[in-house]
């Protein structure tokens, strides 16, 4: 028998049912079938037995090398297999970058907050502090320490909401100016800003709310004066409502402050000609102000041949609502997204 022929053909045979095998399970078959116990070649070892001694290793050398030949062949096609099975899943598995992606739609920061934001942002730029308070107070921290003792006419002026006799929902934020003071000892000045809820017995309508957001100012030191209050008043103005405002201080009455005054600002809308966002008369009222009266600095401490202090609150709502024209203050807690959305 020539082996050297019947190997060679035995390989072509091989090489020619590998090109056919798509599956590494077929090419297990294949290689039971090639390599296995019953295999040819395993057959053809069987005859070494017959074989003279000399010519012994020859043939056992030949399979041999024939065997480790088929094993390659198989293993080659092996891993041809399963390059060509990854292919196919990293095909399949191929991430489109250039698909849209589902869109979110993305919370916006309240209006209120915005503004509050954006007034915090002025005041600490010129040093100011930020100080908050609890939203129920003492009696005596919401009015008496402010000098407005009970029984004062002007208590009217902010209707409450009493939790106890001594308690109530604080009616502006100076509560917090007064804690602040009292904090300081009278010792040493004071510069803050106090944002916050506030409450008043109102009946909700267009433009009054039973509950609303302020935002009220103090500086105490020895040297603050008037002018430093137009000063201040004049920045708020220019922030919201743009650089070319003027503003325009009326005598008012509050019993925290003397003097007190209305501060006015240049209507925005027709830049002070009048229409009828400012009613013709040019000017719109925007917040309150004055100069710490000499009572209330002496209460919490501070020594008023010493110690001057001007002090300013303004309603968030009503700016939001001069500054973007909305005419409804209820639009603010409603909270209809309709609305919340377009002040981005
Ligand atoms: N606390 C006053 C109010 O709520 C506002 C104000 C503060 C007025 C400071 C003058 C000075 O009406």
């Amino acid at each position: 028998m020539d082996i050297e022929k019947a190997l060679k053909e035995l390989e072509a045979a091989l090489k020619e049912e590998l090109n056919s095998i798509k599956t590494i399970e077929a090419l297990q078959d294949l290689k039971a079938k090639y390599l296995g116990k019953k295999a040819e070649l395993s057959l053809m070892m069987r005859h070494m037995k017959d074989l003279p001694d000399q010519d012994k290793p020859t043939f056992g050398q030949t399979i041999n090398q024939a065997k480790q030949r088929f094993s390659k062949h198989i293993e080659h096609h092996r891993k041809t297999l399963e390059t060509l099975k990854l292919n196919k899943k990293l095909e399949k598995e191929t991430i489109d970058v250039t698909m849209t992606a589902p869109s979110y739609r993305l919370g916006t920061t309240h209006l209120l907050n915005q503004i509050i934001d954006d007034i915090e942002d002025l005041f600490i730029g010129m040093g100011y502090l930020i100080k908050e308070g609890p939203e129920i107070e003492s009696d005596e921290r919401n009015f008496e320490m402010l000098n407005l003792p009970k029984n004062h006419p002007a208590r009217d002026m902010q209707d409450s909401f009493y939790v106890t006799e001594e308690t109530l929902l604080r009616t502006h934020t100076s509560p917090v100016q007064v804690r602040t003071m009292l904090e300081y000892g009278g010792q040493k000045p004071v510069k803050i800003i106090c944002p916050g809820k506030v409450y008043r017995r109102d009946d909700d309508d267009a433009t009054h709310s039973h509950q609303f957001m302020q935002i009220e100012g103090l500086v105490v030191d020895e040297t603050t004066s008037m002018s430093d209050l137009k000063g201040t008043l004049l920045a708020i103005a220019r922030r919201m409502f743009g650089e070319d405002r003027q503003i325009r201080l009326r005598p008012s009455y509050f019993p925290f402050t003397e003097p007190s005054v209305e501060v006015d600002v240049t209507c925005s809308k027709c830049d002070g000609k009048g229409c009828a966002m400012c009613k013709h008369t040019g000017y719109i009222e925007i917040l309150g102000a004055g100069m710490v009266h000499d009572n209330v600095l002496r209460m919490s401490g501070y020594d008023p041949e010493v110690y001057q202090g001007f002090a300013f609150g303004v309603g968030v709502e009503r700016l939001a609502m001069l500054k973007y024209g909305i005419d409804d203050i209820r639009h603010f807690y409603t909270n209809d997204l309709r609305f919340n959305r377009q002040f981005k």
